[in-house]
């Protein structure tokens, strides 16, 4: 159940450094040490961890750009420029309010604390949506609702969606749950379970609103499927080998996180 979450979402792969040595560039991404650190920062100084504590966001907090251009002039000419101070940015939740952090990477510490109280909230995390997919399995109306359709339970998954902005000033951090079938076919978004309205509230990390309002049935799972190995041709997997050549080699540099014509 766990891993649908995953397919609703556009992941965003940051690549690092596997080493806490020296950086080479101010606007070089946080290390893996780096993200450590401003983990253990956070949750020490609010002696707190998930679900009271949760990180929407870490990322580097880019100094000022005439710093990173002075940075610049002094490394062309030294070819070794002390990097411009270190810091990271940190969107975090903390007891249901959105804070913004600043971390200083050389001392581990704490620079400001910014609570935030406009429209909005942060990122949502995979934790967060892996924690309120498995609401519905403990929620009797639901486990009802899948009886009463004559399905089996353990062949049901639920993914999130958006509830949706409509204007409103205020409104909870919430999530609208679809659940799906999945015996049969790895199609399961051909096979949803109609009618059933099941919305989770993130932050209470419980189940607030619940419908269901019709009962239709969820679509055959006949000729549905979609992975390639169970496809015969026309729609089976016979594509053929492509080369890419580059004979002067690539039109590119790539210099740690520098790219260069
Ligand atoms: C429901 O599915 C599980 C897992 O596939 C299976 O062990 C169980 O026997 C099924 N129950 C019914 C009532 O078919």
């Amino acid at each position: 159940m766990k891993l649908l979450v995953f397919l609703f979402l556009i992941t965003l792969f940051i690549s690092c450094t596997t080493s806490a040595s020296t950086n080479k560039h101010p606007l070089d991404p946080l290390t893996p040490f780096e993200f450590k650190l401003v983990r253990a920062t956070v949750q020490k100084t609010y002696k707190a961890s998930s679900p009271t504590l949760t990180f929407q966001y870490i990322g580097l907090d880019e100094p000022d750009k005439a710093l990173v251009l002075s940075w610049e002039s002094s490394n062309a000419k030294t070819k070794a420029a002390k990097v411009p101070l270190r810091r990271a940015l940190v969107i975090a939740r903390f007891r249901k309010q959105s804070l913004e952090i600043s971390v200083d990477l050389s001392k581990g510490s704490i620079v400001s604390t910014k609570l935030y109280t406009g429209q909005g909230f942060p990122m949502i995390t995979f934790d967060e949506q892996d924690a309120v997919t498995e609401l519905p399995f403990k929620y009797k109306p639901f486990v009802e609702s899948v009886q009463k359709r004559n399905l089996n339970i353990s062949d049901v998954v639920c993914s999130t969606s958006s509830v949706g902005w409509y204007g409103e000033i205020k409104s909870k951090r919430t999530l609208k749950l679809q659940c799906f079938y999945t015996k049969g076919s790895s199609n399961l978004f051909a096979r949803p379970l109609e009618g059933i309205t099941v919305v989770a509230d993130l932050d209470e990390r419980k189940i607030v609103e619940y419908f269901d309002n019709f009962n239709i049935p969820v679509p055959k799972a006949e000729d549905t499927e979609y992975v390639a190995t169970k496809q015969k041709p026309p729609f089976g997997p016979t594509l053929m080998g492509a080369a890419f050549m580059q004979p002067n080699g690539p039109g590119f540099k790539i210099d740690g996180h520098s790219i260069r014509l």
